[in-house]
């Protein structure tokens, strides 16, 4: 088959890992006679630098004309001083918007051989996890009315989050049918003991769980949910949850894992083209230094092609890749122990490359 990909390697690491992502591609394309076809557009910080706006129209159409998107990542202290509306995370926001990806799906597993990474305590660690957050993507306080005005104390800034049913339903949807297809559970995580968007949230969660057999739902407050992560992850099967708890709790996920740099994600709407990304930002700090972890992106490029592109067997090939290679003690500087050597970049990637 030949599918169309459009890549978007953004700022700081971003175009290290993308490349490794896209030496894995092709290798899986060699080995089972797929042809990917790959498209670069500019967006974020770079886009601003070149054209003045952070997520070029061109882009836009380029990655709607695609079958997938994969990106690295966007910003950097350069433009961090730049006003709300043309910051490069804009261009992370709008694609998300503009290609109606209201999913987003951030795996987060402890493999045996990082588990001497995960900073909890060895009976925790012991018992390892594998959990999946579901996290909203194109609502709630991210897409909310926002602005400044005179309040009672004087000048105030604002940001509302508003859900509607519409919304809820659809990503308790994928929810439900993920746990279907994983351990049957599903934790909503909400904060409805304040929040009316939350009970709302939770009454919409709980009708929908009706339509699915075998799936049970419970409910956790964001704040029980942020201490159970670190108390006993391996309770977690599902999980499904705002925007900004989402964010904030994938977050916290993935440094139980060892690293933020191992995990990857997958943003969904409708159809079958998704946005593809490392949930890590771009370490604008070690860009250019060969440091960065090439896994979180290589794995989501693992997640297209099982996702968007319906190709199990190449995605499992690129999965068990990365973990025969950290098996076999491969590290980048990340998730380096003392006594190891970490690979470069592009040495992991090579490491990667020779399990497929
Ligand atoms: C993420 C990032 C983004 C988000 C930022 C860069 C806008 O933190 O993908 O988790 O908050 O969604
Ligand atoms: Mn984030």
């Amino acid at each position: 088959m030949e599918y169309n990909i459009a890549l978007v390697k953004g700022d700081g690491i971003g175009p290290e890992i993308v490349d490794s992502a896209v030496a894995v591609l092709e290798k899986i394309g060699e080995k089972y006679s797929h042809t990917f076809n790959f498209t670069a557009y500019l967006a974020g910080g770079c886009a601003i630098d070149e054209t003045g706006e952070p997520l070029p129209k061109k882009t836009v159409e380029g990655c709607l004309n695609s079958d997938s998107v994969l990106l690295g990542a966007v910003g950097g202290p350069k433009w961090d001083t730049l006003p709300g509306n043309i910051r490069p995370e804009k261009a992370l926001l709008g694609l998300r918007a503009a290609l109606g990806l209201y999913t987003n799906l951030r795996p987060a597993r402890l493999y045996k051989a990082l588990s001497g990474k995960c900073p909890l305590r060895a009976d925790i660690v012991d018992k390892g996890f594998d959990l999946l957050m579901v996290r909203e993507l194109t609502g709630g306080i991210y897409f909310g009315e926002r602005g400044r005005r005179e309040g009672k104390y004087g000048a105030e800034a604002y940001d509302t989050e508003a859900y509607s049913v519409m919304e809820i339903e659809r990503i308790a949807r994928v929810a439900m049918s993920a746990a279907q297809k994983r351990r049957g559970k599903v934790i909503s995580v909400d904060k409805a003991n304040v929040l009316e968007t939350s009970r709302l949230w939770r009454e919409t969660v709980h009708r929908v769980a009706e339509e699915y057999d075998g799936v049970e739902v419970k409910d956790m407050l964001v704040d029980n949910t942020a201490m159970q992560l670190v108390r006993d992850p391996s309770q977690f099967d599902v999980l499904v949850t705002t925007n900004m708890f989402g964010d904030i709790l994938s977050d916290e996920a993935s440094q139980i894992t060892g690293s933020i740099g191992l995990l990857p994600s997958a943003s969904l709407g409708d159809g079958t083209r998704g946005l593809y990304e490392p949930i890590h930002g771009s370490a604008p700090d070690i860009a250019g230094t060969g440091k960065a972890n090439p896994i979180a992106t290589i794995l989501s490029a693992a997640m297209m092609l099982r996702y968007s592109f319906g190709l199990i067997t190449e995605a499992d090939d690129i999965e068990n890749a990365v973990n025969d290679a950290l098996d076999a003690g491969c590290r980048t500087a990340d998730i380096a122990s003392d006594d190891d050597t970490p690979l470069s970049c592009n040495e992991m990637t090579a490491e990667i490359l020779d399990r497929i």
